[in-house]
């Protein structure tokens, strides 16, 4: 055999190779969580730091310029001294000290020539030069002010004195609480930031530790089903969360599986012994028929009769089997089709199958037919089985002269189709037993059956999202009779458009 072409450099496929682990569920949620609290912290330190600094720094300038403008008039008013027309000494130091209190800075007073005519008694800054700043508020007549480091200076031309001279006032203001508040401020998003991580900590560890338990009962309840099969036991997982829906489903599953299995077992052994008996019957049949037909003891009228018991039970075998495969079908559920079907047609058709059945018999079969089509969506097939079924046990089961009737309606968004005679009915106690696999009732009429006809009938009508039911009364004839009723949903079908 020539071996088979692979493309160069292309590794051999093995089943289950070794495939890269990825991390587990306890790492990826620490990360997770340490990742999530780490950039919180950081967005908030960025989003809170910067703007912090700028609104102190900002809140400062403004409390300067605020006492600037509220002392203006007060410097306006200093008395002068008539000979030298310089400020009084007692009024300026009074004026400057308001000054200093409303805006939180030193305060120096320089004349035109830059000298200070007034100048703080503690000077315990390290004043910048201010000099040119002075020098140039006071050529401008405009305020002046620059922020070096920590440090506000405000260079402001002020007229002291009604009609006096213009002197320089300067404000030397120190910011450095701006940046001891930020650095408080950020030792405590350090602090912060740790505290978080910690707990971030904890509640991965708390959380991961219980959920890995809980998936890991859960594992080893799937192992346990591998390994012992469906009666396996599954530890409820009692919590109302997702693993705990896992759980439950899973046990759910579990018991569906357990069900269906007991349903097969209990299929495969009914269906084995009920084909044993009719082959076991056949066999002695065609075992007598051999001895007739033996040449010593020929017995033609004898072999007649055992070639048509023969018969009989060859098709009863037949109808058997036809029906296990019918059921296999529907277990293994192959699907039906859905699309309109005109009811009352399609009852007319089978009824025509029966006539001569029911002839013999002595059995007349009423197809009733509504005025106006009856259409279903259904599978057609599937819905010709159902009314075979219906019309072979009341055919079987009424007495010869009575009359079997069939009828389709639509009544809303259903349409049905009702199979009923005037035979015995079902007592109460069988109705919902006969349904069922391999379930004959009492009244079965001595005919052969293995009891899958209406088991096949309501599975099939249930598939077609319909049902199928028995009803009381029948056709009014005195006999409490059987009603069957078969319901689908209703096609809505343009007479003209019709298929
Ligand atoms: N028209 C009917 N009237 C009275 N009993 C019925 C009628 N149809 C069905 N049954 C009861 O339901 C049982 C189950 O029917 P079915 O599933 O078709 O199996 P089978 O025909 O092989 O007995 C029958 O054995 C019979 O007792
Ligand atoms: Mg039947």
């Amino acid at each position: 055999m020539s071996k088979p072409a692979r493309l160069p450099g292309a590794a051999p496929r093995r089943f289950g190779g070794t495939r890269r682990r990825v991390p587990g569920l306890r790492p990826r949620v620490f990360a997770a969580l340490l990742l999530s609290s780490a950039v919180t912290l950081a967005v908030a330190a960025l989003a809170l730091l910067s703007p912090l600094e700028h609104r102190l720094r900002s809140d400062g300038e403004t409390a300067v310029f605020t006492a600037i403008a509220a002392s203006r008039s007060d410097f306006a008013e200093i008395g002068l001294t008539r000979a030298t027309g310089t400020p009084s000494n007692g009024e300026l130091a009074a004026t400057v000290a308001l000054l200093r209190r409303r805006s939180g800075a030193q305060v120096t007073v320089l004349d035109r020539r830059l000298g200070t005519i007034y100048s703080p008694a503690n000077q315990d800054l390290d004043v910048p030069d201010y000099y040119a700043q002075a020098r140039r508020a006071l050529r401008t007549g405009r305020g002046v002010h620059t922020l070096v480091g920590d440090e506000l200076v405000a260079a402001e031309p002020m007229q002291i004195g009604e009609n006096g001279a213009t002197y320089a006032v300067v404000l030397v203001r120190r910011l450095q609480y701006v940046s001891s508040a930020v650095h408080v401020v950020q030792n405590a998003f350090i602090e912060a930031a740790a505290v978080g991580f910690g707990i971030a900590l904890l509640l991965g560890l708390a959380l991961t530790t219980t959920l890995l338990r809980r998936l890991e009962r859960l594992r080893e309840a799937a192992r346990e089903l591998e390994r012992r099969g469906l009666d396996a036991p599954i530890h409820l997982d009692e919590r109302r969360d997702e693993i705990g829906d896992l759980t439950r489903a899973f046990a759910s599953m579990q018991a569906r599986l357990r069900r269906q299995e007991e349903a097969r077992h209990a299929f495969v052994a009914t269906a084995s012994h009920e084909l044993r008996t009719p082959l076991a019957s056949l066999d002695g049949t065609l075992e007598l028929l051999e001895d007739d037909l033996d040449p010593r003891r020929l017995d033609l009228e004898d072999a007649r009769e055992r070639t048509l018991r023969a018969r009989e039970q060859s098709r009863r075998l037949s109808s058997l089997a036809s029906d296990l495969l019918d059921l296999s079908r529907l277990d293994a559920e192959v699907s039906l089709r859905a699309e309109p079907v005109e009811l009352g047609e399609l009852c007319r058709a089978v009824a025509a199958e029966f006539e001569r059945r029911a002839a013999e018999r002595g059995i007349q079969i009423d197809v009733r037919q509504p005025s106006q089509a009856c259409w279903a969506t259904c599978d057609p097939g599937a819905v010709a089985r159902i009314v075979r079924i219906l019309l072979d046990n009341a055919i079987g089961i009424a007495p010869s002269g009575s009359r079997v009737q069939t009828q389709s309606a639509t009544d809303g968004s259903w349409a049905r189709v009702t199979v009923s005679d005037d035979g015995p009915g079902v007592p109460e106690r069988e109705r919902e037993r006969i349904f069922e696999r391999f379930q004959r009732g009492s009244t079965s009429g001595g005919r052969s059956g293995f009891g899958l006809g209406l088991a096949i009938g309501r599975e099939l009508a249930t598939r077609m999202g319909g049902s199928l039911t028995l009803l009381d009364g029948a056709t009014g004839a005195g006999a409490p009779g059987a009603r069957f009723t078969l319901r689908l949903s209703a096609a809505r079908v343009e007479e003209d458009s019709a298929p």
